[in-house]
């Protein structure tokens, strides 16, 4: 089943116009709507006393138009009846001050009292709507996100340490609290690692990012137990923000969920560029499909301008429904839209919906429709498909958080560096997922561990036991330089993978922006590629079994080896000491390729995506002209286009600006 369909706030509106609503979301072909995740306050006017009959009718209302229901709970946004007077019950900032009522997201979710409250709303929702044949999945609260630095939490931290470390000394030994004399004696003097204590230990740093993600997690399954035990057929899911956030580690919040979900803008209040970066959108889509290697749903699709203070680009028109099938494309069994209608009130006043202030179907709305009648053709067809990929990208949360501690240089962010390697792929149409360092590898052909600062030897085993059977694998700067404590490891980088890699780090030079350096492709089977420009961090890399595939061309390190590769087991380890700025990666991401044998997917102009999804040997292809000129694309092999009815064989497609194709390949010929 694909769903496809709306966020709804009926208790937003005048229960005469819920009717009207209903009827146009039925025209557009919704088979889906969300409720209920922000009307707490609805549902629970006062502490224990339920109301949930508007909630029933709302939902009759859309069941009786042959709409199924997902439900939200609404613990993101705690009415004051809760909060008033209750300081301890609200978040503490990284800065150290107290957040205080007035926006969403403002509970600290270590506070006891605050679970208390989470539980009975949670199961008075969960016993009213368990059997409820319209609920078909259930949203636990609405993006997690923010760490909080209250002293519950850090109470609640010195309890975490003690389970991790059992006695002090263990801690002390991990966090190497000699330096500068943090020597702990008692479990309560062990602080959190807020501005006000200056640059902290970077032990004690990472472990309270892994705590504060725990204590989402732990939060979560608070509700989860509930749900899981009262809704045993309805699945579970919690609405991600996709690869960017990154205070949570993702990989751990979706591990006892049934499903991930996104929530996808991209176009959003803060960018106002006119053309959106298809590849920075694919990544978000990327990494929701690799968090449990199954396909996801989207369960917020921007619908139109975003806004609270500031207005952002409109969607131009064809764009909602070409997003709709990227996240398609990529994996998503669902697409909701954010939001039904405008809100008239409140801080998202200027967030548009399908609908506007005014209630009268926008263009938008008009859009969504067209994609309604085509989803309710093509939904069979797409059920049950997902990507296949040979290439993995590694996303270690431990190596990210690390760099929030120590970034080492303003120019370089873990994020944007994971952003274009991912690039490199995606351009060539190279279908990746994005897995966790402890993933099992042996399903693809190249793995890539974009700077893979934190090591544990189970990882390092992981990577060798992939190489040694054939595997290509990439790792770049600062890898292998830290141990799970945040420790710097004793031994020259890339520490653990020294040996994998055939390669040492014998320093890594540190620069302005200003300065960049070149590098030259010196492999054989790099031959004629044109140099690349890279910048900001410079390791000087000493082979020790490995090749030299390109060297510095300027400073004290010119003709010294900036990128290597090492033959190992079956396999390659191709370890890159310099950061990409000109097209680095994109070479290399051929020869890995080439190293594998893999085949290569056909690639179109810049801004067109064609994606894969199979279904058993049967292969879907969506074709994604993200650009605002027509473009033609060749297609080797038989396909039907499911959108259009054509038949196509062999000739090339057009597509018309944001147009967008779903081919199906044709039985090959007897
Ligand atoms: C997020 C939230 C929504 C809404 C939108 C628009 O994704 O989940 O509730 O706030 O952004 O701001
Ligand atoms: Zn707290």
């Amino acid at each position: 089943m694909f769903y496809f369909g709306a966020d709804y706030y009926p208790e937003q509106w005048p229960e005469a116009r819920w009717t009207e609503d209903g009827r146009l979301m039925a025209e557009a072909g919704f088979n889906i709507v969300r409720l209920a995740e922000f009307a707490w306050a609805t549902m629970e006017p006062e502490a224990g006393r339920f109301d949930f009959a508007w909630l029933d009718r709302a939902i009759a209302l859309l069941a009786e138009r042959g709409m199924k229901v997902m439900l939200g709970t609404p613990t993101a946004s705690p009415p004051p009846w809760l909060m008033a007077g209750r300081p301890e019950l609200f978040r503490v900032r990284h800065d150290g001050e107290r957040v205080t009522f007035g926006n969403r997201r403002e509970y600290c979710p270590n506070h006891p009292d605050y679970h208390a409250a989470t539980r009975r709303i949670v199961a008075a929702m969960a016993a009213r709507y368990a059997d409820h044949p319209a609920v078909i999945a259930w949203q636990i609260d609405n993006e997690f996100g923010d760490r909080c630095y209250c002293p519950t939490c850090i109470a609640a931290f010195q309890a975490w340490l003690r389970q991790r470390y059992d006695s002090l000394d263990a801690l002390n030994h991990a966090w190497g609290t000699i330096f500068w004399s943090h020597t702990y004696s008692d479990w309560d003097q062990i602080p959190a690692p807020a501005a006000t204590g200056g640059s902290p230990n970077p032990g004690l740093a990472l472990d309270y990012a892994r705590f504060m993600s725990n204590s989402y997690v732990a939060y979560q399954r608070l509700q989860l137990e509930i749900l899981h035990a009262r809704c045993p057929r309805q699945p579970v899911t919690h609405n991600l923000m996709g690869f960017n956030y990154d205070q949570i580690n993702y990989f751990d919040l979706v591990r006892e969920l049934d499903l991930v979900s996104l929530n996808y803008y991209p176009r959003n209040q803060w960018d106002l560029s006119t053309v959106v970066d298809p590849a920075h959108s694919a990544l978000a889509l990327d990494t929701m499909r690799g968090l449990k290697r199954q396909n996801f749903w989207v369960t917020e699709q921007q619908a139109g301008q975003g806004g609270w203070e500031m207005l952002s680009a409109a969607p131009r028109p064809g764009e909602l429904r070409l997003w709709a099938y990227q996240s398609i494309a990529h994996g998503a069994d669902a697409v909701i839209f954010f939001r039904w209608r405008t809100a008239r009130a409140g801080t998202e006043q200027y967030w548009f919906g399908l609908l506007d202030h005014d209630a009268r179907p926008s263009r938008r709305y008009a859009e969504a429709k067209r994609m309604g009648a085509e989803i309710a053709a093509l939904g069979a067809t797409i059920a049950g498909s997902s990507a296949q990929p040979s290439v993995a990208l590694m996303l270690s949360y431990d190596s990210r958080f690390a760099f929030q501690i120590q970034p080492h240089h303003p120019q370089f962010s873990y994020t944007g560096h994971f952003q274009e390697l991912y690039r490199a792929f995606h351009r060539r149409n190279l279908a990746t997922d994005v897995v966790a360092p402890a993933a099992d590898l042996t399903s693809y052909r190249i793995v890539v561990a974009p700077a893979l600062h934190v090591v544990t030897p189970a990882i390092a085993e992981n990577l060798v036991r992939f190489v040694a059977a054939g595997g290509v694998l990439i790792l770049t700067q600062r890898a292998g330089v830290k141990d799970e404590t945040n420790l710097v490891t004793d031994r020259r980088p890339p520490g653990l993978l020294a040996e994998l890699c055939g390669v040492e780090v014998e320093e890594c030079d540190a620069l302005p922006a200003e300065v960049s350096n070149t590098v030259e492709f010196i492999a054989p089977e790099l031959a004629g590629t044109p140099d690349a420009e890279v910048g900001v961090l410079y390791e000087v890399l000493h082979p020790t079994t490995a090749a030299v595939a390109a060297t510095y061309r300027r400073d004290y390190y010119a003709g010294r080896p900036a990128v290597t590769i090492n033959r190992y087991g079956e396999g390659h380890a191709i370890y890159v000491g310099a950061l990409g700025r000109g097209d680095l990666y994109g070479p290399l991401v051929e020869w890995a390729v080439r190293l594998t044998g893999l085949p290569r997917p056909p690639v179109a102009a810049a801004g067109v995506e064609i994606v894969e999804r199979r279904q058993g040997a049967r292969r879907l292809i969506f074709v994604l002209n993200h650009t605002e000129q027509a473009q033609s694309v060749g297609l080797p092999g038989r396909f039907t286009d499911l959108l259009t009815g054509a038949a196509i064989a062999g000739e090339a497609i057009t597509l018309a600006p944001r147009e967008v194709a779903v081919l199906v390949e044709s039985a090959p010929q007897a």
